[in-house]
Protein backbone atom coordinates (compact mmCIF):
# COMPACT_ATOMS: atom_id res chain seq x y z
CA UNK A 1 0.00 0.00 0.00
CA UNK A 2 1.53 3.15 -1.12
CA UNK A 3 2.27 5.91 2.11
CA UNK A 4 0.97 8.44 0.24
CA UNK A 5 -2.94 6.22 0.60
CA UNK A 6 -1.87 5.64 4.31
CA UNK A 7 -1.17 9.16 5.56
CA UNK A 8 -4.77 10.13 4.50
CA UNK A 9 -7.33 10.72 6.95
CA UNK A 10 -10.20 8.52 8.21
CA UNK A 11 -13.64 10.16 7.18
CA UNK A 12 -16.05 10.03 10.22
CA UNK A 13 -19.99 10.99 10.54
CA UNK A 14 -22.79 11.80 12.78
CA UNK A 15 -25.45 14.36 13.79
CA UNK A 16 -23.92 16.38 16.01
CA UNK A 17 -21.23 15.80 18.79
CA UNK A 18 -22.12 12.22 19.57
CA UNK A 19 -19.37 10.51 17.02
CA UNK A 20 -16.43 12.90 18.76
CA UNK A 21 -16.89 9.90 20.93
CA UNK A 22 -15.47 7.27 18.68
CA UNK A 23 -13.26 10.20 16.90
CA UNK A 24 -11.45 10.45 20.45
CA UNK A 25 -11.32 6.63 20.96
CA UNK A 26 -9.62 6.31 17.76
CA UNK A 27 -7.50 9.21 18.66
CA UNK A 28 -6.39 7.25 21.61
CA UNK A 29 -5.65 3.68 19.81
CA UNK A 30 -4.64 5.38 16.70
CA UNK A 31 -2.15 8.09 17.67
CA UNK A 32 -1.08 8.45 14.17
CA UNK A 33 -4.51 8.79 11.86
CA UNK A 34 -5.53 12.09 11.10
CA UNK A 35 -9.33 12.66 11.22
CA UNK A 36 -11.82 14.47 8.89
CA UNK A 37 -14.62 14.58 11.12
CA UNK A 38 -18.24 15.77 9.89
CA UNK A 39 -21.22 16.71 12.09
CA UNK A 40 -24.67 17.26 10.37
CA UNK A 41 -25.76 19.64 12.77
CA UNK A 42 -28.49 21.07 10.25
CA UNK A 43 -30.23 17.75 10.28
CA UNK A 44 -30.09 17.01 14.01
CA UNK A 45 -31.97 15.05 15.38
CA UNK A 46 -31.07 12.23 13.12
CA UNK A 47 -33.43 9.73 15.65
CA UNK A 48 -36.27 11.73 14.31
CA UNK A 49 -35.96 11.76 10.83
CA UNK A 50 -37.56 9.12 8.04
CA UNK A 51 -35.12 6.57 7.17
CA UNK A 52 -34.41 7.86 3.51
CA UNK A 53 -33.75 11.21 4.57
CA UNK A 54 -30.86 9.88 6.81
CA UNK A 55 -29.72 7.86 3.81
CA UNK A 56 -29.67 11.16 1.79
CA UNK A 57 -27.64 12.86 3.95
CA UNK A 58 -25.56 9.97 4.06
CA UNK A 59 -24.51 9.48 1.03
CA UNK A 60 -24.10 13.26 0.33
CA UNK A 61 -21.88 13.68 3.39
CA UNK A 62 -19.85 10.23 2.29
CA UNK A 63 -19.30 11.60 -1.28
CA UNK A 64 -18.20 14.65 0.43
CA UNK A 65 -15.42 12.48 2.93
CA UNK A 66 -14.63 10.84 -0.39
CA UNK A 67 -13.75 14.04 -2.27
CA UNK A 68 -11.65 15.19 0.77
CA UNK A 69 -9.28 11.70 -0.10
CA UNK A 70 -10.78 9.55 2.98
CA UNK A 71 -8.99 6.45 3.04
CA UNK A 72 -12.12 4.88 5.19
CA UNK A 73 -15.37 5.94 6.19
CA UNK A 74 -17.22 5.42 9.56
CA UNK A 75 -20.42 5.89 10.14
CA UNK A 76 -20.13 7.27 13.94
CA UNK A 77 -24.07 7.05 14.42
CA UNK A 78 -26.49 4.68 15.33
CA UNK A 79 -29.44 6.00 13.71
CA UNK A 80 -27.09 6.04 10.40
CA UNK A 81 -25.55 2.83 10.61
CA UNK A 82 -29.22 1.35 11.15
CA UNK A 83 -30.54 3.01 7.95
CA UNK A 84 -27.71 3.74 5.96
CA UNK A 85 -24.61 1.52 6.28
CA UNK A 86 -25.40 -0.58 2.81
CA UNK A 87 -25.68 3.08 0.86
CA UNK A 88 -22.68 4.15 2.29
CA UNK A 89 -21.06 0.85 1.43
CA UNK A 90 -22.33 1.28 -2.27
CA UNK A 91 -20.99 5.11 -2.15
CA UNK A 92 -17.62 4.10 -0.91
CA UNK A 93 -16.84 1.05 -3.23
CA UNK A 94 -14.30 -1.38 -3.23
CA UNK A 95 -11.32 0.76 -2.24
CA UNK A 96 -12.28 2.45 0.94
CA UNK A 97 -13.49 0.56 4.05
CA UNK A 98 -16.71 1.32 5.78
CA UNK A 99 -17.24 0.94 9.37
CA UNK A 100 -19.96 1.05 11.40
CA UNK A 101 -20.90 1.50 14.84
CA UNK A 102 -23.14 -1.54 15.26
CA UNK A 103 -21.64 -4.75 13.66
CA UNK A 104 -18.72 -4.14 16.18
CA UNK A 105 -20.64 -4.16 19.32
CA UNK A 106 -23.33 -7.04 18.43
CA UNK A 107 -20.18 -9.32 18.03
CA UNK A 108 -19.09 -8.28 21.20
CA UNK A 109 -21.93 -9.17 22.77
CA UNK A 110 -22.67 -12.58 21.44
CA UNK A 111 -19.15 -13.65 22.18
CA UNK A 112 -19.20 -11.97 26.32
CA UNK A 113 -22.82 -12.80 26.97
CA UNK A 114 -23.79 -16.02 24.90
CA UNK A 115 -26.89 -16.47 27.23
CA UNK A 116 -27.33 -12.75 28.39
CA UNK A 117 -30.16 -10.44 28.59
CA UNK A 118 -28.96 -7.36 27.35
CA UNK A 119 -30.66 -3.91 27.29
CA UNK A 120 -30.26 -1.38 24.15
CA UNK A 121 -31.06 2.13 24.30
CA UNK A 122 -30.73 4.55 21.58
CA UNK A 123 -32.77 6.99 19.06
CA UNK A 124 -36.12 6.36 17.94
CA UNK A 125 -34.97 5.61 14.50
CA UNK A 126 -32.51 2.84 16.15
CA UNK A 127 -34.59 0.86 18.15
CA UNK A 128 -37.82 1.10 15.68
CA UNK A 129 -35.37 -0.77 13.01
CA UNK A 130 -34.69 -3.94 15.54
CA UNK A 131 -30.98 -3.43 14.38
CA UNK A 132 -29.11 -4.50 17.32
CA UNK A 133 -32.15 -7.60 17.62
CA UNK A 134 -31.38 -8.65 14.44
CA UNK A 135 -27.56 -7.74 13.99
CA UNK A 136 -26.59 -9.75 17.90
CA UNK A 137 -29.55 -12.46 16.55
CA UNK A 138 -27.48 -13.56 13.04
CA UNK A 139 -24.59 -13.88 15.60
CA UNK A 140 -25.66 -15.64 18.33
CA UNK A 141 -29.80 -16.62 18.92
CA UNK A 142 -29.58 -17.53 22.71
CA UNK A 143 -28.76 -13.83 23.86
CA UNK A 144 -32.27 -11.83 24.62
CA UNK A 145 -32.01 -8.27 23.80
CA UNK A 146 -33.79 -5.93 25.35
CA UNK A 147 -34.69 -2.29 24.10
CA UNK A 148 -36.08 1.17 24.38
CA UNK A 149 -36.38 4.26 23.14
CA UNK A 150 -34.83 7.15 24.70
CA UNK A 151 -35.03 10.12 22.64
CA UNK A 152 -34.91 12.80 25.00
CA UNK A 153 -30.79 12.06 26.02
CA UNK A 154 -29.80 12.96 22.20
CA UNK A 155 -31.21 16.77 22.60
CA UNK A 156 -30.11 16.99 26.18
CA UNK A 157 -26.62 16.20 25.23
CA UNK A 158 -25.95 17.75 22.48
CA UNK A 159 -27.06 20.93 24.42
CA UNK A 160 -24.52 20.23 26.99
CA UNK A 161 -27.74 19.61 29.27
CA UNK A 162 -26.53 16.99 31.57
CA UNK A 163 -24.22 16.20 35.00
CA UNK A 164 -27.62 18.08 37.08
CA UNK A 165 -30.25 16.83 38.72
CA UNK A 166 -33.30 16.92 35.91
CA UNK A 167 -30.78 14.54 33.54
CA UNK A 168 -30.06 12.48 36.47
CA UNK A 169 -33.69 12.46 36.67
CA UNK A 170 -34.52 11.90 32.73
CA UNK A 171 -32.42 9.34 32.72
CA UNK A 172 -33.43 7.33 35.94
CA UNK A 173 -36.98 7.40 34.43
CA UNK A 174 -36.25 5.43 30.55
CA UNK A 175 -33.55 3.09 32.53
CA UNK A 176 -36.21 2.16 35.03
CA UNK A 177 -38.63 1.28 32.14
CA UNK A 178 -40.25 -2.16 32.27
CA UNK A 179 -38.75 -3.25 29.00
CA UNK A 180 -35.11 -3.57 30.25
CA UNK A 181 -35.84 -5.21 33.46
CA UNK A 182 -33.52 -8.43 34.10
CA UNK A 183 -30.72 -6.57 31.84
CA UNK A 184 -27.09 -8.14 32.73
CA UNK A 185 -25.17 -5.31 30.40
CA UNK A 186 -26.54 -1.99 28.85
CA UNK A 187 -25.67 -0.98 25.53
CA UNK A 188 -25.55 2.99 24.67
CA UNK A 189 -27.19 2.39 21.62
CA UNK A 190 -26.49 6.06 20.40
CA UNK A 191 -23.09 7.58 19.99
CA UNK A 192 -23.95 10.75 22.00
CA UNK A 193 -24.62 8.66 25.07
CA UNK A 194 -20.77 8.13 26.33
CA UNK A 195 -20.96 11.58 26.97
CA UNK A 196 -23.92 10.80 30.61
CA UNK A 197 -21.67 7.32 30.50
CA UNK A 198 -21.80 8.58 34.54
CA UNK A 199 -25.26 9.42 35.37
CA UNK A 200 -26.11 5.78 33.57
CA UNK A 201 -23.57 3.93 35.75
CA UNK A 202 -25.13 5.44 38.80
CA UNK A 203 -28.45 4.47 38.07
CA UNK A 204 -28.06 0.98 36.65
CA UNK A 205 -25.78 0.56 40.06
CA UNK A 206 -22.75 -2.29 39.55
CA UNK A 207 -24.79 -5.00 38.57
CA UNK A 208 -25.46 -3.81 35.08
CA UNK A 209 -21.86 -3.74 33.03
CA UNK A 210 -22.27 -0.65 31.08
CA UNK A 211 -20.35 -1.28 27.61
CA UNK A 212 -18.15 1.09 26.12
CA UNK A 213 -18.63 0.80 22.46
CA UNK A 214 -16.61 3.33 21.32
CA UNK A 215 -13.45 1.73 22.53
CA UNK A 216 -15.06 -1.21 20.72
CA UNK A 217 -15.97 0.28 17.64
CA UNK A 218 -12.36 2.16 17.06
CA UNK A 219 -10.54 -1.79 17.96
CA UNK A 220 -12.25 -2.87 14.99
CA UNK A 221 -11.18 0.06 13.08
CA UNK A 222 -8.12 -0.27 13.99
CA UNK A 223 -7.70 -4.26 12.88
CA UNK A 224 -9.25 -3.67 9.50
CA UNK A 225 -7.07 -0.98 8.88
CA UNK A 226 -4.28 -3.29 9.63
CA UNK A 227 -5.83 -5.79 7.77
CA UNK A 228 -5.86 -3.75 4.52
CA UNK A 229 -2.49 -2.69 4.69
CA UNK A 230 -4.01 1.56 5.64
CA UNK A 231 -2.67 1.78 9.50
CA UNK A 232 -0.40 4.37 9.95
CA UNK A 233 1.88 2.95 12.54
CA UNK A 234 3.42 6.49 13.53
CA UNK A 235 2.79 7.66 17.12
CA UNK A 236 2.33 11.30 15.33
CA UNK A 237 -0.50 11.99 13.06
CA UNK A 238 0.13 13.30 9.28
CA UNK A 239 -1.29 16.28 9.95
CA UNK A 240 -4.09 18.71 12.11
CA UNK A 241 -7.59 16.79 12.76
CA UNK A 242 -10.65 18.91 10.45
CA UNK A 243 -13.81 19.25 12.22
CA UNK A 244 -16.75 20.32 9.39
CA UNK A 245 -19.76 21.14 10.66
CA UNK A 246 -23.30 21.52 8.31
CA UNK A 247 -24.55 24.47 10.81
CA UNK A 248 -22.28 26.09 13.16
CA UNK A 249 -24.22 25.81 16.27
CA UNK A 250 -23.16 27.24 19.76
CA UNK A 251 -23.84 24.11 21.53
CA UNK A 252 -21.49 22.01 19.39
CA UNK A 253 -19.14 24.66 19.54
CA UNK A 254 -19.34 24.91 23.06
CA UNK A 255 -19.69 20.91 24.46
CA UNK A 256 -17.31 19.95 21.14
CA UNK A 257 -14.10 21.86 22.55
CA UNK A 258 -15.01 20.60 26.64
CA UNK A 259 -15.56 17.04 25.45
CA UNK A 260 -12.58 16.68 22.51
CA UNK A 261 -10.02 18.04 25.38
CA UNK A 262 -7.60 19.48 21.84
CA UNK A 263 -7.73 22.57 20.04
CA UNK A 264 -10.15 22.00 17.33
CA UNK A 265 -10.73 24.13 14.15
CA UNK A 266 -14.36 24.25 13.42
CA UNK A 267 -15.37 25.04 10.01
CA UNK A 268 -18.92 25.33 8.73
CA UNK A 269 -20.14 23.64 5.17
CA UNK A 270 -22.93 24.66 4.45
CA UNK A 271 -23.87 21.53 2.15
CA UNK A 272 -27.63 21.52 1.48
CA UNK A 273 -29.32 24.54 -0.03
CA UNK A 274 -32.67 25.24 0.66
N1 LIG B 1 -25.53 10.10 17.60
C1 LIG B 1 -26.69 9.60 16.90
C2 LIG B 1 -26.78 8.08 17.05
O1 LIG B 1 -25.82 7.43 17.41
C3 LIG B 1 -28.03 10.09 17.34
C4 LIG B 1 -28.40 11.46 17.63
C5 LIG B 1 -29.50 11.97 16.74
O2 LIG B 1 -30.69 11.68 16.98
O3 LIG B 1 -29.14 12.67 15.80
O4 LIG B 1 -27.81 7.51 16.78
Amino acid sequence: MSSHRIARPIGIFDSGIGGLTVAAAIRRSMPGERLLYFGDTEHFPYGERSPDAIRHYAIRITNFLLDQGCKAIVIACNTASAHASGPVELTAGDQVPVFNVIDPVATHIAETWPTGTIGVIGTKGTIASRVYVKAVAKRNKQVKVRSLATPLLAPMIEEGFYNNNISLAVIRSYLEHRNLAGMEALVLGCTHYPLIRDEVEKVVGSRVSVLDPPTIVAATIKQGLKDQGLLRRSRTPAGADKFFLSDMTDSFKSSAKRFFRKPMQLRELRMWDH
